[in-house]
């Protein structure tokens, strides 16, 4: 399937996809259809057996610079209400594949919420992540309020959302939003040997942990226990278990086979 806003590169490195968002005249300004290209091609691949993690990345000048303000600029609150934009982003907090972002440049508004829907961040030193709303005249809208206190903290996600500073890769680093800071040729680069990590491993035993770190962000400390317990019992169940046990005690490898 062709996309006019995003490419897909089914095999950025063995076992790892890539989807690329490709606006880039408007700082790959998040659009409905780039969304919505986005969601269909993330639910593809993580349909897809042959791939086991998923690389989103943009180019050296950005990311993205967040919602398309040109197409937002004349919506009224029952137009925004009726376009339902985030039901395409809760779709994407769905995919079970783990999803890294590989930022370079800017990451504003939604596209900083974006690298926050992502599960891991890895960033080039010149990558800036902002909510800079406030500038226009809103706020928030994609989990800004919310992901971003998750991961820094009150002080600085009301400092972000209330004034739009931006902060730099190194203090996002240090702030506990991202995973790694490299020089900018890197930045793709690290972020597929993270990818490539995290598929040596089973890919069942990497859903489930997924699915139980995401489940902290709902749930109270004894249900997000229990819930995690039920995932940990259910891997007793996979041959990857049996296998990646064997492997330990017997000081090999182990071949993971997804089942
Ligand atoms: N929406 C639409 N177009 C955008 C855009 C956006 N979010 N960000 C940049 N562009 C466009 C610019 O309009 C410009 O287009 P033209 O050449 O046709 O004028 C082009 O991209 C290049 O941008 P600039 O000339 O502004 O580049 P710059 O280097 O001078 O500045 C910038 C870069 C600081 C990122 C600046 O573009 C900027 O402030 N962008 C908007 C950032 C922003 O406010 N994001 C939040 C959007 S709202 C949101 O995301 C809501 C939500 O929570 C879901």
């Amino acid at each position: 399937m062709s996309y006019e806003f995003i490419v897909v590169h089914e095999e950025l490195a063995p076992l790892v996809a890539g989807v690329q968002l490709n606006r880039p005249k408007e700082l790959n300004a998040l659009n409905l259809q780039l969304m919505g290209e986005l969601r269909s091609a993330l639910e593809k691949l993580d349909s897809n057996d042959d791939i086991r993690s998923i690389v989103i990345f943009g180019n050296e000048r950005a990311f993205a610079a967040g919602a398309d303000i040109k197409q937002m600029a004349g919506k009224g609150a029952i137009d925004m209400l009726k376009i339902d934009q985030f039901s395409t982003w809760d779709a994407i907090r769905r995919v079970k594949k783990p999803i890294i972002a590989a930022v370079s440049g800017f990451a504003l508004g939604g596209g900083c919420e974006l690298t926050m829907l992502c599960d891991m961040i890895v960033a080039s030193e010149t990558a800036q992540f902002g909510q800079p709303e406030i500038s226009i005249g809103v706020m928030p809208g994609a989990g800004g309020t919310q992901r971003l206190t998750r991961a820094v903290g009150k002080a600085r996600a009301m400092e972000m959302v209330l004034t739009g500073n931006f902060i730099s890769a190194q203090e996002a680093k240090e702030a506990g939003l991202i995973n790694k800071v490299v020089p900018v040729d890197l930045y793709l680069e690290e972020a597929i040997k993270l990818a490539q990590k995290v598929s040596e491993k089973s890919p069942i035993a990497v859903q489930l942990a997924k699915e139980s770190v995401l489940k902290s962000f709902d749930t109270g400390l004894q249900e997000g226990l229990f819930f995690e317990r039920k995932n940990f019992y259910t891997l007793f169940a996979t041959e990857d278990q049996k296998e990646g046990m064997a492997a330990f005690i017997e000081k090999r490898k182990p071949e993971f086979k997804n089942k």
